[in-house]
């Protein structure tokens, strides 16, 4: 198994993560062409994370997104359920409290978290739904989420440009780059197949979350959600 189908069966998801994790985040720099630290930064902002404050990194694989929240003071729960993502995490950032858990049962008692997040890991999950009606559980009453997830580009010229890049140019860069290049083949294909910008903010709404807003990144390359669990 190098990569996982559209169906997104959980066990191929996990292997497949399992099988890019030590390379993972050299690969997303390079594919991204830098863009990934600028998105990182902006999730941050968008999170607002403070001191002492509960934070859920959903899907938060070997935590890189997990870092602006710790540093910010607040205690923050990398969780995902690639083990090989989670021990790449753990050898390189032992202090941070690494969990193993699916996003369509998390191992969290309800209204725990100040603000719930998960970057570029709803797109994998096979029920969504289920996942966001998960992070709602989770979170308390009134606390937020952050969504930053691959989407559609807003400028008709420029999507044309990026989808070509998506599905011809990424794939030889990431035989170049990466430990599993199938694994990127998955990547096009998934955020191809991936609800745009307005689809995305429906099912938050339909999951529960009030006040659903999104900013576009890199010219709707990336989108962030948000959304408040009602009081
Ligand atoms: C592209 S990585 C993102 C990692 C990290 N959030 C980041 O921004 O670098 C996606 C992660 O989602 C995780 N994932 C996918 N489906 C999941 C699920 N159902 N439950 C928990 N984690 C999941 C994968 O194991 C993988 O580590």
């Amino acid at each position: 198994m190098t990569r996982a189908s559209l169906d997104k069966q959980p066990h191929e998801v996990a292997t497949m993560f399992d099988d890019v994790a030590e390379r993972y985040d050299l690969t997303n720099d390079v594919l991204s062409l830098g863009q990934s630290r600028l998105w990182r930064k902006e999730v941050a902002k968008a999170v607002d994370a403070r001191p002492a404050q509960k934070i859920l990194d959903l899907a938060a694989g070997t935590a890189t997104s997990s870092l602006p929240f710790a540093a910010a003071g607040s205690y923050v729960v990398p969780c995902d359920f690639s083990t090989g993502m989670l021990q790449v995490g753990k050898a390189r950032h032992p202090h941070l409290p690494f969990t193993a858990g699916d996003a369509t049962r998390l191992p969290f008692r309800d209204d725990v978290f100040d603000a719930v997040t998960i970057s570029f890991g709803l797109r994998n999950v096979q029920e969504t739904d289920v996942a966001l009606r998960e992070l709602l559980r989770v979170t308390r009453p009134g606390g937020r989420v952050v969504i930053s997830e691959f989407s559609q580009p807003t400028w008709a010229p420029f999507r044309t440009v990026y989808t070509e890049y998506l599905m011809r140019a990424l794939p030889p860069v990431a035989r170049a780059v990466s430990s599993n290049p199938d694994a990127y083949v998955y990547l096009a294909e998934s955020i191809r197949d991936w609800p745009d910008q307005p689809a995305l903010a429906a099912r938050l709404g339909q999951a529960g979350w009030s006040r659903v807003a999104w900013r576009n990144l890199t010219g709707g390359i990336v989108a962030l959600h948000r959304g408040f669990k009602p009081v």
